[in-house]
This record gives C-alpha cells, sequence and structure tokens, in this order.
C-alpha cells in the first residue's frame, strides 16, 4: 500500500508566513507581540525547545524574552516573576517550559498565569475551557494535529481515534480536540492491558509516549493513519519518534515524520496563539 507523508515542516511554513503578515499590520498599527518563556533547570532538550522558539519569534517578528532560572531557584521566585509578567502590559504571553525541575510544583506554577496570556493552554482555565467545548488557549501540540489532519483533508468524524500517552502536553488535550469533533476516542497509556489490540482497531493512532520504536508494524491496523508525537534522541544522537516507522509506512495511509511532523506544527501554533493573545489584549478579538 502506498502511503502520503505529512510534511509538518511545509504546513507550518505557510501557517507561519501568514502569521508574519498579521504581526507586520500589528506592528504597523504600534502593537509589539511579545512573548516570555521561562527555562528553569538545565534540561538540554527544553534549552532545544526554548532555542526554537525564540529563534522562530525571531523569524516572524514576535518579540521574546527568555528568563533562564538555575535549577535550584525556589518556586516562589517563579510565582514572583510570573506575577509581574501577568501585570506588565508589554507582554503578551507567558510560557513555562516544562518539565520544571523536580521540587517543583507543576501545578502551583502553571495556574497563577494569567489565562488571557496562556499561549500554552496549560492553565487550569483554558483546559476547563476547552472541557466545557469553549477553548480559549488550546495547546499547541494537539492543536498541530488536528491542523495537519485537516491540511490533509483526514477524515476525523465517525473514526476510532486511539490516543496513546495522557499527558497535559498531549495526550488529554488531543483526546478531547478529537471527540469535539466527532471521532470515537480511546486513551491509552502505560498501565492499559491489551494495548495491541486496541491499538489495531484504531483509524487514527496518535502516540505521545517518548519511547523509541514503541509502536510496531503488529500494532498497526493496514490503511491507518499514523501521528507520531514522540521526539526522541538515540545513543547516535538521531532524532526519531515513537513508532517504527521504516516498518509502519507500509501499512499506513497516512503518516507523519519525526523530525519534520508534528514539532513544526507545535512551534507555529505557539506563534499563532501568541498573536491571538495580543489581538484579545488590545481588544481586537
Ligand atoms: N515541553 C514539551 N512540550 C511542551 C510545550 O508544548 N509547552 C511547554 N511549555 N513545555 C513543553
Amino acid at each position: 500500500m502506498s502511503f502520503t507523508l505529512i510534511n509538518g515542516k511545509f504546513i507550518a511554513s505557510i501557517i507561519k508566513e501568514d502569521i508574519k503578515i498579521e504581526v507586520e499590520d500589528l506592528k504597523s498599527k504600534g502593537i509589539n507581540p511579545c512573548l516570555a518563556v521561562i527555562l528553569a533547570g538545565d534540561n538540554k532538550a527544553s534549552e532545544k525547545y526554548v532555542s526554537f522558539k525564540e529563534k522562530t519569534c525571531l523569524e516572524l517578528g514576535i518579540k521574546s524574552v527568555i528568563f533562564r532560572l538555575s535549577e535550584g531557584i525556589d518556586e516562589e521566585e517563579i510565582h514572583k516573576l510570573i506575577d509581574e509578567l501577568n501585570h506588565n502590559p508589554s507582554i503578551n504571553g507567558i510560557l513555562v517550559q516544562l518539565p520544571l525541575p523536580r521540587h517543583m510544583n507543576q501545578n502551583n506554577i502553571l495556574q497563577k498565569i494569567d489565562p488571557l496570556k496562556d499561549v500554552d493552554g496549560f492553565t487550569p482555565y483554558c483546559l476547563g475551557r476547552l472541557l466545557i467545548d469553549n477553548p480559549l488557549f488550546i495547546p499547541c501540540t494537539p492543536k498541530g494535529i488536528m491542523r495537519l489532519l485537516d491540511a490533509y483533508e483526514i477524515q476525523i468524524e465517525k473514526k476510532h481515534a486511539v490516543v496513546v500517552g495522557r499527558s497535559i502536553i498531549v495526550g488529554k488535550p488531543l483526546s478531547l480536540l478529537l471527540l469535539r469533533r466527532n471521532a470515537t476516542v480511546t486513551v491509552c497509556h502505560s498501565k492499559t492491558e491489551g494495548l495491541k489490540e486496541i491499538t489495531r482497531k484504531a483509524d487514527i493512532l496518535c502516540v505521545a509516549v517518548g519511547v523509541p520504536n514503541f509502536i510496531t508494524a503488529d500494532m498497526v491496523k493496514d490503511g491507518a493513519v499514523i501521528i507520531d508525537i514522540g521526539i526522541n534522541v538515540t545513543n547516535y544522537g538521531k532524532v526519531v519518534g515513537d513508532v517504527d516507522f521504516e516498518s509502519i509506512k507500509e501499512k499506513a495511509s497516512y503518516i507523519t515524520p519525526v523530525p519534520g511532523g508534528v514539532g513544526p506544527m507545535t512551534i507555529a501554533m505557539l506563534m499563532e496563539n501568541t498573536v491571538y493573545a495580543t489581538k484579545l489584549q488590545k481588544g481586537l478579538v
């Protein structure tokens, strides 16, 4: 069976072009979108993601301010910083890069963010709005995945979507988004029994577990749409996803590569959310 490669890098580049024009338009009105990013600790992957975000902001004319904080910093200091950013009218979006150092309480930190500046959509307010079918900011990776499915005109309604992973960053919000589009959704996780029997029933299989080759060809139905959300670095420094791409592509109808699939969409959606936050705060939407 021949498969279609879902080119996230290309779709993201089109979206970014539109955002760039929108940013120019805002700037011509004297409005300068600005994203604040808080990076605590020295997680190598997080540093890389944050530098991608910084670079993309620069490309699109969005100002970014990165707060690099040491691993051992007191949680109170982050609360104070978020308070300041919440009250600073020149800051439009606030993003706390996850994971946070282990001694910190992620929930207490995230819920400090002003929901109107919550460009990641991780505050209880934004996640609650998503749950009641009235979203404000939608988390970037799930939002990007839905955009990819739509860009390739992949049917969602009435399909069986299986989401492997239940994180706040991907699994839970993605399940809600698929449900909103009338998919029948099954959420699996590390304690799921008989995973293979479930994934084999998926018309759309979305995987976010962070383990290379976690999904093998025997776990996939012929003709399935495969969305690989994993970003793993092998011992040889190669970036790979969570699915065994080479063997699965023969069975798939559509499949995302890693890199170049979901990853670029996450960043494009963050830029989109930042521009939306700016317009919201300026009363333009
Ligand atoms: N860590 C991995 N993905 C993300 C994301 O989308 N946002 C934040 N804040 N942290 C992450």
